[in-house]
């Protein structure tokens, strides 16, 4: 299940006053640092789509129910709608983009296409952010264990069964 964002400051740690105007960030997403002036408020989601023309994290619900915006910042599931851009400077975020490696897809992106594990596809991208991560948490041991810890990305297709069959797969390859 995807969390609403990381606590990435500490209690009681000191930090300056920022905005309310567009303020200089910095973020690292697969790998590459950009810099960007934006708006405090504005969402990792916003940053990464209409900043960085990384559309595959997708704008579901935008209040945090669906996964659809599942992204990974220090390796850890988040939802993007509910993270603000600049609370993510100075970790590392992934999206699927950052998945496939030397222009090969992920072992999880081929087990859904092998498993048919999806229809429209909007909410493929969270849902196979979710899955490795899922399977890196340790949390794909059964399927109501699947099913308790990918409750929080929303197939409205009902493509679940697929979804589930992809992350055995993967799951038992390694
Ligand atoms: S768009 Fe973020 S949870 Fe739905
Ligand atoms: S494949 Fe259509 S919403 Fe999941």
């Amino acid at each position: 299940m995807s969390t609403p964002g990381p606590a990435l400051t500490q209690p009681g740690t000191a930090r300056a006053e920022r905005g309310p105007g567009p303020v200089r960030v910095r973020l690292s997403v697969n790998g590459t640092e950009h810099t960007l002036d934006i708006e405090p408020r504005v969402s990792l989601l916003d940053a990464l789509r209409e900043r960085l023309d990384l559309t595959g994290a997708k704008r579901g619900c935008d209040q945090g129910t669906c996964g659809a915006c599942t992204v990974w910042v220090d390796g850890r599931r988040v939802l993007a709608c509910l993270t603000l851009a600049m609370s993510c400077e100075g970790h590392e975020i992934t999206t699927v983009e950052g998945l496939s490696q030397d222009g090969e897809p992920h072992p999880m992106q081929q087990a859904f296409v092998e498993q048919d594990a999806f229809q429209c596809g909007y909410c493929t991208p969270g849902q196979i952010m979710s899955a490795v991560a899922l399977i890196a948490e340790g949390h794909a041991g059964d399927d109501a264990e699947i099913k308790e810890w990918m409750s929080g990305n929303i197939c409205r297709c009902a493509a679940y069964p697929h979804i589930r069959a992809a992350i055995r797969a993967v799951r038992d390859q390694t």
